[in-house]
């Protein structure tokens, strides 16, 4: 396939410090695959650097080492609660990724929860969920997805034994479309109806602020490793009640104040450390905190800007390729992060990936994302607005992230327009 690029695409604001956070990189390589794992940012390398000869036990120890480490780790908890404007009494956890902050969430939510999420969602929102969730459809627009949660919760106050607590779990940008949904609106009608929310902030917080209190959820999960801090942390942060009152999640040393000589004989403790049984991830808290501490003192509107004009020129460029289809939920004019999912028409996208890697230098991501209901609609749907157009059964995604470059998307849409 030879076709010639849109002569005009969309050109980025000028001039903005295109990436305050020093994200590393290799000179050569193109990595659009953000979504999955962004680099490491300076912040984070230099927070790790600062602090690794000082390197001891976090919580355990009377020595200056050990005190500086727990020190550095309940300092990095604050300036995470202060990025996710955590409520005073909020508990902020530290967790291995999203995917454990919501397992987390999962085995604290009191006997008889419903928790309400839509087919939309990454499987990390799915999965963990008991028996009996309620699921709703994937919502044509993020309207719908107000409205479909309005008549969900309804229908639950008439049928479910009055109550019982109710949870929404749901993204805050899709992984699939870089979406955005309709967080605070979902949290008024959540709140309304006497439920509580979870935003699965994975894909949103790297690209945009998220405030539990401005947004007035009552829980926000997140991953390091997606946020420029590749050292194995993530969080849940949020309301202490059912935390405190949940079995530990990660039951040994750290989370008890008393354990006797009889076999059930213990205390847990409450707070964050309840759950964060075992030696911490003192690395991983502190790099993400220096990346929290970065995104603070940033300009978060110019990022927003010159990721939006990235993102129109990508997307712009792939409209305009023949063959070339995008994958999406609420519509060509939704607000979204820097995310694109698409298939080329005839072409296997595990192919294309690996010819973009191999020929181009270029990452992306095949397949089907870890929302494996979603993308299979989505490319239903593509389908059936390309009639005759054979469209494979699993997709490419190129995301962007601060370091992203005008040529970088250029060499992208080079690269499809060249396919051989
Ligand atoms: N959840 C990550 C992604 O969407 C891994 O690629």
């Amino acid at each position: 396939m030879t076709v010639t690029l849109m002569p005009a695409l969309p050109t980025l604001p000028a001039p903005v410090r295109p990436d305050p956070l020093g994200v590393l990189g290799v000179p050569g390589e193109i990595n659009l695959d953000h979504a999955a794992s962004a680099p490491c940012a300076r912040a984070a390398a230099d927070a790790v650097a600062e602090l690794l000869p000082w390197y001891a036990s976090v919580h355990r120890g009377a020595g200056a080492l050990s005190r500086r480490c727990t020190l550095a780790y309940e300092r990095a908890r604050q300036t995470v609660a202060d990025f996710l404007g955590a409520r005073p009494d909020d508990h902020v956890i530290f967790t291995r990724n999203t995917t454990d902050a919501v397992n987390l969430l999962a085995r604290a939510l009191p006997a008889g929860t419903t928790v309400v999420t839509f087919a939309g969602e990454h499987h990390a929102n799915l999965l963990p969920w008991p028996r009996g969730s309620v699921r709703l459809p994937v919502p044509a627009s993020a309207a719908d997805a107000v409205r479909y949660l309005d008549a969900a919760l309804s229908e639950l106050a008439r049928d479910a034994r009055p109550g019982l607590p109710v949870l929404v779990a749901v993204t805050g940008a899709s992984n699939v479309t870089g979406e955005c949904w309709p967080v605070a609106e979902l949290a008024r009608v959540a709140h309304r109806h006497g439920a509580r929310i979870l935003v699965d902030a994975a894909q949103l917080a790297p690209h945009a602020p998220v405030d539990v209190t401005a947004l007035d959820v009552d829980y926000v999960a997140l991953s390091g490793h997606k946020l420029y801090a590749p050292f194995g942390a993530g969080v849940l942060a949020g309301r202490a009640d059912w935390l405190d009152a949940a079995p530990p999640y990660l039951p040994g040393g750290g989370a008890t104040s008393h354990v006797g000589a009889a076999t059930h004989e213990v205390r847990w403790t409450t707070g964050p450390a309840r759950h964060e049984g075992g030696t911490p991830n003192l690395l991983g808290a502190v790099a993400l905190a220096a990346v929290c501490a970065a995104f603070a003192a940033a300009d978060r509107d110019a990022l927003h800007a010159r990721e939006q004009a990235l993102l129109a020129r990508l997307r712009s460029g792939l409209a305009a390729l023949p063959g070339v289809v995008e994958l999406r939920t609420f519509g060509p004019e939704a607000p979204r992060v820097g995310i694109v999912s698409f298939v080329v028409a005839g072409r296997d996208s595990a192919e294309v990936a690996a010819h973009l890697a191999t020929r181009h230098r270029i990452g992306v991501r095949d397949g089907l994302f870890c929302a494996h209901p979603l993308a299979r609609r989505l490319l239903t749907e593509a389908a059936a607005r390309t009639p005759g157009a054979a469209l494979p059964p699993t997709a490419l995604r190129a995301s962007v992230g601060l370091g992203t470059t005008t040529h970088e998307i250029d060499s992208l849409l080079t690269a499809l327009s060249t396919l051989p």
